[in-house]
């Protein structure tokens, strides 16, 4: 197989300035603009002569010893948690920052779209930075002249191609970006995070778009917080950490090393194994899974799916009117659904010394976000055993209403539930 990218010991350190005593007023850009060799050797020099006081710099390691290879055509998800390094690590492979130190071999033509204000010139109009991308990937003229209506077309940027594009809007403008990354024909195309900007359709174009270049064996890299869109889209994953690379490998491990640790309060060892229970020891809870409708096993679910609660139990004798309750709670530990077998029913006087009992819901409009289970299992009105964080269920935000439109993850974190309404004018 032929290797894409090789990166081999790639650190970012940055220089954080926290106070500036007078004059000599750097903006938050200048920073920015790391690559800006003479500001950073102002800023690291003790000598320099400028007014800058060493104790309000900060070094800060965005990435740190970063060792990994792509093979040709695959399509790497790029996950973690704000502030991880994704976008830093995506700058450095576009060749828009320098690395500290380490190396990157880049095998093939690079086209990337990463946040807001890198990429397109902004003085100059949409028309023009059409061909300046397209200059820069090497491409002739004629070629770009070639792809031009097709980029316009999925940007729907015709009524804006001679306005400059500082002036467009920033749907707008990763409209055009996107489009243009795309249809250039990279060999690698590199993408940050171009969902979050977009409404919920062009989000669906994109993705459709990237399948597509995807399937002519290109290889992508793509970084977002949408797990679904990682998930559907990519067969390799990458989570960094703190700047440093927690797991590379299989995207749906990589997916679930990713929520696991975001779900703090759920462990990570085998439910068997668990010491931190409680109840009366009679019966002992083995196993506990989720699934989804079509029966696998996840913890991702979309709004309004049906859940299936798996609890594989052994005891040492026949449990006598057994009840379970499943508790499902938010982040910040409000119970929002409760499943309880004595409040329905369902289960015989007499279950036997070990086997799975399964509780099957309706769909339920959960909104996005991330949940825990508890669980508890009693007989005879005695608790049995009990689980805290036996399992986390995330719900992803999607175009729910099918309007193009999706709650922001402020208003996401506002509501526990999704429900359909209408809106008239009387
Ligand atoms: N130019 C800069 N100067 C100083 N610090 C920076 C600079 N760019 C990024 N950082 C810091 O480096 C760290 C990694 O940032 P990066 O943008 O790579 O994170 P990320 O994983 O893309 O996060 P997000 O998911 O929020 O987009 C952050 O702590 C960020 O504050
Ligand atoms: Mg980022």
């Amino acid at each position: 197989m032929t290797v894409a990218i090789k990166v081999e010991n790639l650190s970012k350190k940055y220089i954080i300035k926290h106070e500036k005593k007078s004059g000599n007023y750097e903006t938050f850009s200048d920073t920015l603009i790391q690559g800006s060799k003479n500001i950073t050797n102002k800023i690291r020099h003790p000598f320099s002569g400028s007014n800058t006081n060493p104790e309000t710099q900060e070094e800060f390691w965005a990435l740190k010893d970063i060792n990994f290879e792509i093979n040709q055509g695959d399509k790497v998800g790029i996950i973690g948690r704000n502030g991880a390094g994704k976008s830093t690590l995506l700058k450095i492979l576009s060749r828009i920052t320098e690395p500290t130190s380490g190396k990157i071999h880049i095998n093939g033509r690079i086209a990337s779209l990463l946040e807001v204000g890198t990429g397109f010139h902004p003085e100059l109009t949409g028309r023009e930075n059409i061909y300046l991308n397209g200059a820069i990937l090497g491409m002739s003229r004629k070629e770009i002249k070639a792809k031009f209506d097709e980029i316009v077309a999925f940007a729907e940027a015709d009524k804006f191609l001679d306005t400059p594009v500082k002036r467009y809007s920033s749907g707008m403008y990763v409209r055009l970006a996107f489009a243009v990354a795309a249809h250039l024909e990279p060999e690698i195309l590199v993408v940050d995070e171009v969902l979050a900007v977009g409404d919920a359709q062009f989000q669906k174009k994109c993705l459709g778009k990237m399948e597509e270049i995807g399937s002519h064996g290109r290889t992508i890299l793509f970084v977002s917080h949408n797990l679904t869109a990682i998930e559907s889209f990519c067969d390799v994953g990458i989570n960094i950490e703190k700047g440093g690379i927690n797991f590379y490998g299989k995207v749906e491990i990589a997916l679930k090393n990713y929520i696991d640790l975001l779900s703090e309060n759920v462990k990570n060892i085998k439910i068997s194994e668990r010491k931190d229970r409680a109840g009366d020891g009679n019966i002992k809870i083995t196993d506990f899974l989720i699934e989804n409708e079509s029966k696998l096993k996840t913890s991702m679910f979309e709004v309004n799916s049906k859940f299936l609660f798996k609890i594989t139990y052994e005891s040492i004798n026949k449990p006598h009117n057994a009840r379970i309750v499943i508790g499902v709670y938010d982040t910040t530990g409000n119970g929002i659904v409760r499943l309880d077998s004595d409040i329905t029913g369902g289960l015989p006087i007499f279950i036997s010394e070990h086997g799975q009992i399964q509780c099957v819901t309706e769909n339920i409009p959960l909104a996005p976000g991330r949940y825990s289970v508890n669980i508890a299992f009693f007989s005879n009105g005695i608790i049995q055993d009990h689980l805290i964080g036996v399992d986390y269920i995330y719900i992803q935000n999607s175009d729910y209403f099918n309007t193009g439109h999706i709650f922001n993850e402020h208003d996401a974190k506002l509501m526990k539930f999704l429900v359909k309404h209408n809106w008239n004018v009387l």
